[in-house]
């Protein structure tokens, strides 16, 4: 949500924003604008809508210079407008600012400042920080930051620029990320590392409450007392590729074809000798032999596949497993103690929800795990252990290989707490291992049938409310198709467990409802056949999502079936989601809908 990008450099500093801005358009947004420092006058130009827009507006000024700060903005103080978007300067033209963040006490700064003279052009809480800033400044920018910073209340990733620092711009962080990118004289900050990746691979990652100031040739980093810090440099292992579409008309369609590697990714460096290693783990056998219960905590498609990691942990373990929105864990008191352990997932590692949840979490004592994407973001840093998944950058709005990824950890997690615990033995592993080790052929297989998915999604992108209908591990997996179907196709729809049907759900169906069920459960299956023949009953159109062994089975009851190698019913999930986002996909195309940016729906969620 809200991308960041500065530079100082010898480069014409306009193209450099413009292009980390497009890096960052995954983020969501719905305005944007950079402001330029050249000959001590800060120029800008922003505008609603998309870069491409902005780009237009672009081609009518000289927007020379060496040093800028640029945003895409995702509205929360106010609407979409020119006037809202970033940056904001303050009332004199002196202080230039792009802000990502809520700063919570800005009704109060803003009456202060107005009763000292600042006059306000947008209702956006940023133009409060680019006034203060201004209001404290006498000659020193990173003093005046740091002032500012102490009388803010909120989250923030800051850049800023000031006419009187020709050469040099300040950054600023807190529960919003930001990282510095070191180039050979030239420097950049972004909100994210795909940003700056053509650029330099070498990155600081700020901490909390840190202030940079940033000149070609430095990076000084600072503590909001004024006092001097130092941050390791962190090269950075991903390829420009990796963030690029190579050859899809989407990300969305290339990622989900990663996701074979993906997931073979996230398994290949753990196992060793056919025994699951989680290097540097400071959870000790103890503490999972003790531990009385789990809470996974997570929010979107993250939490989706937390809730299939709950029904594999149950059902391996033997221990009890709380799977909950981060956004409801946070604010409800949490049962958690020191007996707990806290699974933790994000793709991105900065939703501000699961961060504080993490917070919460550690504070009751719980050991938190995370399982993160992103090398070296807030939730990663804030863990007591970190399970990376190694899927490399999601650049597509709508989640998908990070899902896959977050599953395929989890079943390692799941397999060595049992082991540790004694509820899975030796044989156990082996066959489980062999199973995972068997799903990038098995996703290879599904890939290859994708005309399938797009037939039947030609013929139903029409459709004005969709079920998805699963029991079990199949109702978790539901519940990340309909969210799927939902973010990028605008569809209404709903995930049901199949025995709650009859409670409620089957009172909307009527001829020609589109109803899709996976069954990949073997014990469940012919109670989804049940739930299948209710809702024909009442005219829907179903399409099935099954193993081969049952698809006969499946078409004698549904319209369609699409039917998936046959694997172990507890890892289906990560074969029979493929179909899934193939069929969101495929009815997004169709409609003519932006599949990487939806509308309204930002990648990485750092606002309550
Ligand atoms: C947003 C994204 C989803 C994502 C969720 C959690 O809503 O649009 O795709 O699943 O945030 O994000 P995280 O980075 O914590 O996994």
């Amino acid at each position: 949500m809200c991308g960041i990008v500065g530079y100082v450099g010898s480069r014409e500093a306009t193209p450099v924003l413009m292009n980390g801005l497009k890096r960052l358009e995954y983020r969501g947004y719905d305005s944007a604008g950079i402001a330029i420092l050249h000959e001590g006058k800060i120029k800008m130009v922003k505008t609603k809508g998309r870069l491409a827009a902005l780009e237009g507006k672009l081609n009518s000024v000289d927007l020379k210079g060496h040093m800028g700060i640029g945003h895409t903005r995702w509205a929360t103080h106010g609407e979409p407008s020119d006037a809202n978007s970033h940056p904001h300067v303050s009332s004199g033209g002196k202080i230039a600012v792009v802000h990502n963040g809520i700063l919570e006490n800005y009704i109060k700064l803003k009456d202060f400042l107005i009763s000292r003279g600042y006059n306000f052009q947008s209702e956006t809480d940023t133009e409060v920080v680019a006034n203060l800033i201004d209001y404290n400044y006498r000659d020193d920018l990173v003093k005046a930051v740091i002032e500012t910073l102490n009388e803010m209340e909120g989250a923030y990733a800051l850049g800023v620029i000031c006419t009187d620092c020709p050469d040099e711009f300040v950054a600023a962080r807190k529960d919003s990320p930001l990282i510095v990118g070191l180039g050979k004289d030239e420097n950049y900050i972004a909100s994210d590392i795909p940003a700056i990746l053509e650029y330099t691979k070498n990155v600081i990652i700020l901490e909390d409450r840190e202030v940079v100031r940033i000149s070609a040739g430095r990076a000084e980093i600072f503590n909001l007392l004024g006092e001097r810090v130092y941050r390791e440099v962190f090269h950075v292992d991903w390829d420009v590729a990796s963030a690029e579409k190579g050859g899809y008309e989407h990300f969305m369609m290339k990622e989900i074809c990663e996701e074979p590697a993906v997931v073979k990714a996230a398994i290949s460096p753990r196992i060793r000798d056919g025994q699951i290693l989680f290097e540097n783990f400071s959870l000790t056998d103890e503490m999972v032999r003790s531990c009385e219960k789990i809470n996974i905590v997570a929010c979107g498609t993250a939490y989706h596949a937390g809730v299939v990691g709950k029904y594999a942990i149950e059902r391996l373990v033997r221990i009890s497993v709380e799977a909950d929105l981060a956004s409801e864990f946070r604010y409800r008191d949490p049962m958690v103690d020191k007996k707990q352990i806290t699974i933790i997932i994000s793709q991105s590692g900065e939703t501000l929800d699961t961060l504080m949840a993490l917070r919460e979490a550690r504070k009751k004592g719980s050991h938190v795990v995370s399982i993160v994407n992103v090398v070296g973001s807030s939730i990663a840093r804030e863990s007591d252990d970190v399970l990376y998944t190694f899927a490399g950058p999601e650049i597509a709005v709508a989640s998908t290989k990070a899902y896959n990824a977050q599953l395929t950890v989890l079943y390692l997690l799941a397999l060595k707490f049992g082991q540790i615990r004694g509820t899975v033995n030796d044989e156990d592993i082996r066959y489980y291992l062999d199973q995972l080790m068997g799903l990038p052929g098995n996703m290879e297989e599904i890939l290859r049938d994708k005309k399938e998915i797009q037939r039947f999604a030609a013929g139903h992108y029409n459709a004005g409310s969709i079920f998805f209908i699963g029991r079990n591990i199949d109702y978790a997996l539901s519940m990340e198709g309909s969210l799927k179907l939902k973010e990028i196709s605008y569809i209404h729809s709903e995930a049901y467990a199949g025995g709650e049907l009859k409670h409620g759900t089957i009172a909307l169906v009527e001829n020609g409802t589109l109803v899709i069920c996976p069954m990949t459960q073997d014990l469940l299956f012919e109670k989804m056949v049940s739930n299948i023949r209710e809702v024909k009953a009442r005219g829907a159109v179903v399409l099935a999502i099954t193993s081969r062994k049952h698809a006969p089975e499946a078409e004698k009851a549904a319209d369609a079936v699409i039917a998936i190698p046959d694997i172990d019913p507890l890892i289906a999930p990560v074969t029979a989601v493929i179909p899934l986002q193939l069929f969101a996909y495929y009815m997004s195309v169709m409609k003519g809908n932006d599949v990487d940016k939806p509308r309204n729906i930002a990648k990485s969620v750092t606002v309550e």
